[in-house]
């Protein structure tokens, strides 16, 4: 797809990666750019319209689609990550269960009902913001890990049945970015969410399928072939 001139939706948009995919939307010139956010009044980038809107609640999404019905670039990137695993913490199961409506079922519900919208309006793309932990798990995170797996599971069948309506469907990949997310995570360096939006456009535009916005990722996913110890270095030195 053409970023300048089309009508953009993100989820997510009032902080984090959301909020600079919508300036980076603004700056290449989308006629429109629908910045959607659970509390209203934390959208206040010029040029963003704001839309209110949980995820997780089937009433919002309907009722999104509806006001936006012009959209031809759909952002899944709502996220959250609970940090949390039933087998370390067994009661953390509810927390598991959180990440996963947010993460794959919020996001399904998003491209169930906006398929449509998309497919009327000339097949436009929808954009669905993952992880590298899509491809490799991260301990003590099952919730988080789990959900993004699936996501990318659930992003390659939308892929294959959008096809047809000529939707472009990409998945963005990459590890851990300088947002709130990732504020407790060990230190390292993180990415600048402004260039993450850059190369997701740059995707986009280009008409890939995927975006590895890292090394780091890109590694992890060649890994993904291999043995697992490749991918889980201390498999190899067990009780270390
Ligand atoms: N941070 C990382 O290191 C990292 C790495 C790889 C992938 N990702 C992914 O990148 C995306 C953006 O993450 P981020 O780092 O920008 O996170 P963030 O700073 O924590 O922002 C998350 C955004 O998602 C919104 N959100 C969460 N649950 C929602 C719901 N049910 N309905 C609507 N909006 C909801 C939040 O809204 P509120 O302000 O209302 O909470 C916020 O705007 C996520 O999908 C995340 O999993 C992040």
């Amino acid at each position: 797809v053409r970023i300048e001139g089309c009508v953009a939706l993100v989820t997510g948009a009032n902080r984090g990666l959301g909020r600079a995919l919508v300036r980076e939307l603004v700056g290449r010139g989308a006629r429109t750019v629908y910045g959607a956010t659970r509390t209203p009044g934390t959208i206040t980038d010029p040029g963003v319209t704001p839309l209110t809107m949980d995820i997780t609640r089937p009433e919002d999404i309907v009722a999104a689609a509806a006001r936006a019905g012009d959209v031809t670039l759909l952002i899944n990137n709502a996220g959250i990550d609970t940090s949390t695993s039933p087998i370390s913490a067994p009661k953390s199961e509810a927390e598991m269960r959180r990440d996963l409506e947010t993460n794959l079922f919020g996001t399904a519900e998003m491209c169930r009902r906006f398929a449509p919208v998309l497919g009327a309006n000339g097949g436009g793309a929808i954009l669905n913001v993952l992880s590298a932990a899509s491809f490799v798990a991260v301990p003590n995170t099952a919730g988080y890990s789990v959900s993004k797996a699936a996501a990318w599971s659930f992003t390659n069948v939308l892929r294959l049945e959008l096809l047809n309506q000529g939707t472009q469907v990409v998945g963005l990949h990459m590890s851990y970015l300088d947002t709130d997310q990732a504020a407790t995570r060990s230190g390292g360096r993180r990415l600048d969410p402004a260039r993450v939006a850059a190369s997701a456009l740059d995707g986009l535009e280009a008409g890939q399928h995927e975006v590895l916005a890292d090394t780091m990722t890109r590694m992890v996913k060649k890994r993904l072939g291999g043995d697992p110890v490749a991918l889980y270095p201390s498999l190899a030195r067990p009780g270390s």
